[in-house]
């Protein structure tokens, strides 16, 4: 089946083009989808830190006011930063790395809308590897999810997911917690309790750019995880599962991982018709469940997705 949608009318927003395939055999289906979304901010008039005291970041933090006060290495980025956090200004906190792996505020939207309409109750979603809290912050906002566990090794970045979690005003939805997420994947445990999740959403670490030298990338090539590490990890907690991955990923190594009956869906994230990544969707994610929900205010945003 294929759906097409006239993206062309809306060429600066983001679209999803994703493939699924069955038990490993191939079925392919393109789905086009343009976000015109009620959480983005992007379009409206940026409001410069409102309400809220300034609060001094730490060293590692970075909360750039102006363009000449970002290194060389970084100005690239410094023109995207509404694209990051349509919320820049309100006083966001991003470690320098962060600038380069965050996940774009739009991208996480329709991450967020695509693993929560699986569920038609409340859902706990732990974000793996949390970094500044680009996907935590918008599974928090939706009002599908219960909880998210927030998972960090890097103490500077769980500060800044910390602080931009209240910028965006989901801190009390969101459990931080700086630690090693193989650790928790082994335990179940974290700050010592048992939690129970429904979903693991995952933007591990890609090894730097050298992804993108390959016409498909090998998955296994993820530094420094390799994704079987990742995969078999995770899915001792639950097989819902899901991946943010390189835009050339191999996807007959995916539908590898698919058990019988179980369909793995493939999205592309794009800005500006450029994919980001691509993010795979593994259990009862990987099937579109986009038409069960009631909540109106879903309902609404998925059929946009759907003119
Ligand atoms: C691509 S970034 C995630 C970006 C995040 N989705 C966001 O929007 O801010 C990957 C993150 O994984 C973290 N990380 C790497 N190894 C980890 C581990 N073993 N446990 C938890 N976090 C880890 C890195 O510090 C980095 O912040």
């Amino acid at each position: 089946m294929k759906r097409v949608r006239e993206w062309e009318e809306a060429p600066a927003e983001p679209f999803e083009h994703s493939y699924t395939g069955i038990g490993g055999h191939a079925e392919s289906q393109d789905v086009l989808t343009s976000y015109s979304d009620q959480h983005s901010d992007r379009n409206r008039k940026r409001r410069k830190g409102k309400g809220r005291a300034r609060q001094q970041p730490q060293d590692g933090i970075t909360n750039y006011h102006s363009v000449d006060e970002v290194p060389p290495r970084l100005k690239k980025y410094w023109d995207q930063r509404y694209e990051l956090f349509s919320k820049y200004d309100e006083d966001v906190w991003m470690t320098e790395n962060s600038w380069f792996e965050v996940t774009p505020e739009s991208a996480a939207i329709a991450m967020a809308n695509r693993l929560l309409s699986s569920f038609s109750e409340p859902t706990v979603v732990l974000d793996a590897f949390a970094g500044v809290g680009g996907n935590s912050i918008q599974f928090a906002m939706h009002p599908m999810c219960k909880h998210v566990y927030a998972i960090e090794i890097d103490p500077i970045a769980v500060e800044c997911a910390k602080h931009n979690a209240q910028v965006y005003g989901v801190a009390h939805k969101i459990t931080f917690t700086n630690m090693d997420t193989f650790e928790f994947f082994n335990s179940g445990k974290i700050n010592g309790e048992d939690v129970h999740i429904d979903a693991i959403f995952m933007s591990p670490p890609w090894g730097g750019p050298q992804y993108s030298s390959h016409d498909v990338f090998d998955l296994e090539r993820l530094k420094p995880y390799p994704f079987s590490k990742i995969y078999n990890e995770a899915s001792k907690i639950t097989s819902n599962l899901a991946f943010f991955l390189p835009r050339t990923s191999d996807l007959n190594q995916l539908a590898d991982y698919a058990m019988p009956g179980e369909r793995i869906t493939a999205v592309h994230y794009c800005l500006g018709y450029r994919s980001k990544g691509l993010c795979s969707y593994h259990g009862i994610l990987g099937t579109d469940h986009s038409y069960h929900v009631d909540d109106p205010d879903i309902a609404l945003r998925e059929d946009r997705q759907t003119l």
